[in-house]
């Protein structure tokens, strides 16, 4: 059980999320709003009915239903509206920083100009309190070539975003089908990161580490069922942008009290927590790390070492880095 202070600390200590793909912040209610006001006919009668939809048994499960929510946004206001609503949550659970994952893909394949996309969530993020960087994900069910031509749609707009990530269907669709497009994004000075380890194999962790030349991983749970890959990823300080609900939600993980993140951080791995697609998981940061705690002998020094680890992955310049390291030891210290 989560003690009282436990719970307070938990809540207010000041956080980095580094794994939020903005469309799976699109509430329910906000999927309506944003269908009526686009004219666009959903295939729920209501949010009931549409939250009722949100029992996933695998992650394509889920994905069919994203999707189907992305569905609804068509203008930049959109955009706007989504991830201002994302970054207001975000700002009352204390999250001091953010690296947004969004899917151009998702939304040009629908004929919505990706430059909608890009300025609608980037004037959101300038608005904020909250620091917030964008990452452009790849859709890896789709093929190399359409990911080459998203980024070239991109680079018009490259000051916007500070990288790029790769997610969707994991399962048949290793790392190492974006060898090319990630080597291009390497040479443009682009941040790289990649789900890999959240249903594919360890094989997909290596690939993504040593073809893609990722700097984080985000899920990577299953890299415990490989000693060297532990070992490796603890020894060179990489981070996995682990996502506790979410792997509840769609079954990686049978309960919480079986989640492994405390297996992770006892290897020494800079393992993180990150609310992934908090509309349909039941909860943001905080959600996140309270269920996390309720379910497993974590306490106080696991809180801060998890703080820490957020920064301490973000990309970041250093200093800024550090001003928000030693915000969590003041904060720390104060207890
Ligand atoms: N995994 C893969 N693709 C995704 C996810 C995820 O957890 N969330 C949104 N797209
Ligand atoms: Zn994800």
């Amino acid at each position: 059980m989560l003690n009282d202070q436990l719970r307070r600390v938990l809540q207010q200590m000041p956080k980095a999320e580094l794994h939020i793909h903005i469309e799976g912040s699109l509430e329910p209610e906000l999927i309506f709003a944003l269908a009526e006001r686009n004219g666009v006919k959903l295939a729920y009668g209501s949010v009931e009915e549409l939250r009722a939809a949100y029992a996933f048994t695998d992650l394509q499960s889920f994905l069919d239903i994203y999707y189907a929510g992305a569905s609804v946004l068509l203008q930049e206001q959109d955009f706007y509206d989504m991830t201002a609503a994302y970054l207001k949550r975000a700002e009352e659970d204390n999250v001091r920083h953010t690296e947004i994952f969004f899917d151009p893909q998702t939304h040009t394949a629908r004929g919505v100009d990706i430059k909608v996309v890009i300025d609608g969530i980037y004037r959101a993020c300038q608005d904020s309190p909250v620091s917030a960087t964008l990452i452009l994900c790849f859709l890896r069910h789709l093929s190399e070539e359409d990911a080459i031509a998203t980024l070239e749609a991109a680079l018009p707009y490259r000051d916007k975003f500070i990288g790029v990530g790769l997610d969707s269907s994991e399962v048949g669709n290793p790392p190492e089908k974006f060898a090319n497009v990630f080597a291009r994004c390497h040479a443009l000075g682009l941040h790289l990161v990649a789900h890999a380890g959240e249903e594919g194999p360890p094989a997909y962790i290596y690939t993504a580490l040593d073809t893609l030349k990722v700097e984080r991983i985000d899920h990577g749970v299953r890299c415990l069922e490989d000693k060297a890959l532990t070992e490796r990823l603890a020894r060179e300080k990489m981070a996995l942008t682990v996502c506790p609900l979410s792997n509840i939600k769609l079954c990686v993980f049978d309960k919480m009290e079986q989640h492994n993140i405390l297996e992770l951080l006892d290897a020494g791995i800079v393992a993180t927590v990150n609310s992934d697609d908090p509309a349909y998981f039941g909860g943001y940061m905080n959600d996140n790390f309270i269920a996390t705690f309720e379910a497993l002998p974590l306490g106080l020094s696991h809180a801060q070492t998890l703080a820490r680890n957020g920064f301490s992955a973000a990309f970041l310049p250093a200093e800024k880095k550090q001003q928000y390291l030693d915000e969590v030891d003041a904060f720390f210290a104060k207890i």
